[in-house]
């Protein structure tokens, strides 16, 4: 949510920013903004829109500069416009500031910088971060940046360059991410790496309260509590290939299509034949406490949560070990009981979702173990959590997440034959299952070569109608809630997922003849009550879409339209079931001539609560 990007070096500013607010586009993209340290004065260029458009205007209308900050928008106080976007400056213009964040306590802060005479032009919060800075200011830009930040309640990651000090660059976080890439008398600042790895392969994560001051040369951090800090610098393996679309129309087809790959990622080196059990390398101190556990509970947000949700199934019907799932965004502000015995599990792709890291952090200050599942590797949430599982599926840059929600499942399907093996299940159970899972990758390779054809008929069929219901039950249930947020996310049609026979207890009122109702009935240990619920669709007149098991002809012939998926044990189904509707989506949203990968008022990072 938002991006920023900072550059200081021997090279030139305005391409090394502009390039890196492509790459970060994702994280935001209502207004974009540059500003660029001259000899005389900071060059300052801000507009409303994409990134396309700052770089049109001011494609050969820049000044040479070598030290600049830019920053991709993702509108939280104030309208998106050329003025709210960033960057930010004081009354004299000698300091210039990208915010990722939201400072909470801006209105005291305005109010009492506006008695001391400062004037502000933007409805932001932001602004009043230059205007302090402005008044603290004493000859050193460091000092005065790590006094600002003293009386900022909420969140920042900050780059923040100077007019009086044009040989630097400073950034700070807290609860915000920033990463700095090392190169040859160079340095550039980012929220993610994706802006970082065209320049260099060795970057230092900063942590929550770290001010560093960045020259070509050289760098100095601190930490506002502890002083000086040592920068740990460590060499990341991610490569341009992946942060880029490679022929695909859209980052989030292209993502679908990497699923087969990223699973068998997911499980490289992680199961064990033999012994008919998983290794989680990651965990494995904490195995132990997970086996033994009274209660866990998964905290994640969105299409996370949906993952959790399969999760919290798979490990109560393996290793019968009792779950709760919760939105983290709730578990944060009421008062969870986390009694001894109690086990949190945070579930997060970016590794920054705001709020759950609060939410991590609240568990943690009630003394629990908290484990993650994450992908992004040395995010905050990865860095904070006490062990955690990669799902390893790579970087994710279509807003709609596809890929890491298969990972997030597979790893869920790893870790309760894990625990199922250690608690209860005998090892040809286990032996069973990791023969399904081994088959899981190539059974979606196959269904990525045959769907297509038939998905974007389906696609141009329904692509105007207004509203869609989602139905699934046990393991599928979560499907349909994902399938429904995909398409309301990415195509704006109103679509409800919903367990299929609590249709019965309301939605059934919505379902006339022009209600698509996608149902997912694959022949699995409640197949029978499935079918009855489609029955009850069928005599309103409904029209059913049936995701079913491949071979059910009967079914066929009690829906107007049906896709197969192949068969596989009743907790591996999702993996399944959840292609097809990620693919439904897609279409639909292309076929609507939507941008798919950077849905209206959505952003791919949620780094505000
Ligand atoms: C939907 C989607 C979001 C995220 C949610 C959590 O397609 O991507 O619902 O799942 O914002 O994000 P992470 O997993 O990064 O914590």
């Amino acid at each position: 949510m938002c991006g920023i990007v900072g550059y200081i070096g021997k090279d030139n500013a305005t391409r090394a920013l502009i390039s890196g607010l492509y790459r970060l586009e994702y994280r935001g993209y209502d207004s974009a903004g540059i500003a660029l340290l001259t000899k005389d004065n900071i060059f300052l260029k801000k507009v409303a829109g994409r990134v396309s458009e700052l770089d049109n205007a001011i494609r050969d209308r820049v000044p040479d500069a070598s030290i600049g900050i830019a920053h991709t928008r993702w509108a939280t106080h104030g309208v998106p416009n050329d003025i709210n976007a960033h960057p930010h400056t004081d009354c004299e213009k000698r300091f210039a500031v990208v915010h990722n964040g939201i400072i909470e306590n801006y209105r005291t802060l305005k109010k009492f910088l506006e008695k001391k005479g400062h004037r502000f032009e933007t409805d932001t919060d932001t602004e009043v971060i230059p205007h302090l800075i402005e008044e603290f200011y004493d000859n050193d830009l460091m000092s005065a940046v790590k006094k600002a930040c003293s009386y900022f309640k909420g969140t920042y990651g900050l780059a923040i360059i100077s007019l009086a000090n044009p040989d630097c660059l400073v950034v700070t976080r807290m609860g915000s991410p920033l990463v700095i890439g090392k190169g040859k008398d160079e340095y550039i600042v980012a929220s993610d790496l994706a802006a970082i790895i065209s320049y260099t392969d060795k970057v230092i994560y900063l942590n929550d309260g770290d001010v560093a001051e960045i020259h070509p040369d050289r760098l100095r951090i601190e930490s506002r509590e502890f002083g000086p800090v040592a920068p740990e610098i460590e060499r990341v393996t991610l490569s341009l290939e992946q942060i880029e679309r490679g022929g695909y129309k859209h980052f989030m087809l292209k993502e679908i299509y990497e699923q087969p790959v990223i699973l068998r990622d997911t499980i490289r080196g992680r199961l064990n034949y033999e012994e008919g059990i998983a290794r989680l390398h990651g965990i494995a101190n904490y195995i132990e406490k997970l086996r033994d556990a009274e209660r866990i509970i998964i905290i994640a947000c969105g299409t996370s949560w949906h993952a959790g949700l399969i999760g919290e199934y798979m490990i109560e019907s393996l290793a019968e070990i009792p779950v709760e799932v919760e939105y983290s965004s709730e578990f944060r502000y009421r008062r969870p009981v986390l009694k001894k015995g109690t086990i949190c599990i945070v579930v997060s792709q970016s590794g920054e979702t705001a709020d759950t890291l609060a939410a991590l952090r609240e568990a943690k200050r009630h003394g629990a173990t908290v484990l993650g599942i994450c992908n992004v590797v040395g995010s905050s949430i990865a860095r904070e959590t006490d062990a955690g599982i990669y799902i390893h599926a790579g970087p994710e840059i279509g807003v709609a997440s596809t890929k890491a929600f298969m990972a997030q499942i597979m790893t869920f399907a790893l870790l309760s034959l894990l625990l199922g093996r250690l608690r209860r299940l005998p090892v040809d159970e286990g032996r069973d299952i990791i023969n399904a899972i081994r088959r899981i990758p190539d059974q979606i390779q196959s269904l990525l070569e045959e769907l297509p054809g038939q998905i974007k008929e389906l696609a141009r069929t329904f692509k105007d109608h207004r509203n869609f219901l989602y139905l699934g039950r046990g393991y599928n249930f979560p499907v349909a809630l994902e399938g429904a947020l995909k398409l309301k996310e990415i195509s704006y049609i109103h679509a409800e997922g919903y367990p299929a026979a609590e249709m019965k207890h309301g939605p059934i009122a919505l379902i006339d003849k022009n209600m698509p109702v996608v149902v997912i009935a694959i022949k699995d240990a409640i197949y029978d009550k499935v079918i009855s619920n489609i029955e009850e669709i069928r005599t309103r007149q409904g029209i059913v879409i049936a995701v079913g098991s491949e071979g059910d002809s009967q079914l066929k012939k009690n829906v107007d339209h049906i896709i197969y998926v192949p068969k596989t044990l009743d907790h591996l189904y999702p993996l399944l079931t959840i292609l097809p509707l990620q693919l439904l989506a897609y279409y639909i949203a292309d076929f609507r001539g939507l941008d798919v990968d950077k849905p209206r008022n959505l952003a791919k990072s949620v780094t505000v609560e």
